[in-house]
């Protein structure tokens, strides 16, 4: 028996996706951390915004353009508050968390020297290796990686023998894509800042789990992808300080981010324009907005005890099936259970989970450092988000119990 404050019944209502069949099945999405289902609160927010008030924004002294800046503006406040960043400009709209890494991993080209450090943990995503590694061959810094052990937690100790005057940037996840572990950010931007090396925080696959604080962590810079947390794709936001964003150079010239432009030289716009080169993704930033008043009207209390019942239960049911091997077992996890079982390829499984209706995603999850550590070629990745239910966890199991009958 889980329980919850949370009437599920009524919130998978919200999501019309969740009423489809899939070869035959009823829909069973254990993909939530590719990405989340879209309530109607948010599709409304879309077809709304494109039925009556599509315009460029800051650009247009007619009233479609100043509803649509105005709707834009909204969202980023919304964004603001919830992350409780000091200034609305401290939020850079990007296409997501890869752009938001790229915009500064660019930035960082003019402050990096031969010999600086980077330091990168060993649980991250591709998207927070491969512009730091492209970073240090620009500018001949070198890449150094904060060990993990096989529970899938980082080496805090390790991490601390690491730092040096020569470490400039320290860059990590707040939650691992492919084992679910919740790492101690706390700590290691605290340890970062006693040698004065500015800290990203990948915050992708936290945010749909963990109300995010930036003052709090004292973080330099974090980043969120709307669809994630039951927004749109294509849209998401890089927080940075506004003390750093004021210091990085623009990423990509264009209109929009510019003060006056000849041909002899351009000055640049005052934050956030500075950053947003071009016309944006305006439809998906006002919905990323709808979808933060979406997740906060369940409340993420709410959502990550719930969360939290359904993983422990996914789990003690999955482990109960002989030879299936859990990837990442720290105390600290997001509902996300990569596992494999002995002797099957993950794909096979995942494969005839889907002919079942069951969507998971199997391989190396965008992570190959994790899957090269334990010498896998990837998992199967369940990931459960609060429209889930106790029977799909059900569903899932007997899946992987009849795949294994299928396939041993
Ligand atoms: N980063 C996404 C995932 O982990 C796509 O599946």
């Amino acid at each position: 028996m889980i329980t919850t404050n949370l009437d599920i019944e009524t919130i998978r209502k919200d999501f019309p996706i969740l009423k489809r069949k899939v070869n035959g099945y009823p829909l069973v999405y254990l993909d939530n951390a590719a990405t989340s289902q879209t309530p109607k609160q948010v599709i409304d927010t879309i077809v709304d915004y494109y039925s009556r008030f599509n315009a460029n924004i800051h650009r247009g002294v007619h009233s479609l353009s100043q509803e649509a800046t105005d709707a834009y503006e909204n969202a980023r406040k919304k964004i603001q508050n919830h992350i409780n960043a000091v200034e609305p400009h401290e939020i850079i709209f990007t296409s997501g968390t890869t752009d938001s890494i790229n915009l500064v991993a660019s930035g960082f080209t003019s402050f990096l020297k031969k010999g600086d450090e980077v330091l990168v943990s060993a649980m991250e995503h591709h998207s927070n290796i491969v512009p730091w590694q492209m970073l240090c061959e620009r500018t001949g810094a070198i890449l150094k990686v904060i060990p993990m052990n096989p529970e899938g937690e980082l080496l805090i100790d390790e991490y601390a023998k690491l730092l040096s005057n020569n470490t400039k940037l320290v860059v990590c996840n707040h939650v691992s894509n492919a084992l679910g572990s919740i790492n101690p950010i706390e700590k290691i931007i605290s340890l970062a800042h006693e040698v004065d090396a500015a800290v990203l925080i990948d915050g992708a696959q936290a945010a749909p789990h963990i109300k995010i604080d930036v003052q709090k962590l004292n973080v330099d810079f974090y980043t969120v992808s709307a669809h994630k947390i039951c927004g749109p794709t294509g849209v998401g936001i890089l927080y940075g300080k506004e003390e750093w964003l004021k210091k990085l150079p623009p990423y990509q010239g264009g209109g929009e981010m510019i003060a006056e432009v000849t041909f002899e030289k351009t000055t640049y716009a005052d934050l956030p324009h500075k950053f947003e080169a071009g016309t944006p993704n305006i439809c998906g930033g006002i919905a990323f907005g709808a979808a933060i008043d979406y997740m906060n009207s369940l409340g993420y209390e709410a959502i990550a005890s719930y969360e939290k019942e359904l993983l422990e239960y996914a789990t003690e049911e999955l482990k109960s099936i002989k030879g299936l091997k859990i990837y990442g077992t720290s105390q600290h996890k997001t509902s996300v259970i990569s596992f494999n079982v002995e002797g099957i390829h993950p794909y096979d499984i995942g494969t005839i989970l889907d002919k079942l209706g069951i969507a998971v995603r199997t391989g190396h999850h965008c992570a190959q450092p994790i899957m090269d550590y334990y010498n896998i070629p990837g998992t199967i990745r369940a990931s459960f988000s609060f429209y889930n239910t106790k029977d799909e966890v059900d569903i899932l199991v007997e899946g992987v119990k009849k795949a294994k009958q299928m396939l041993s």
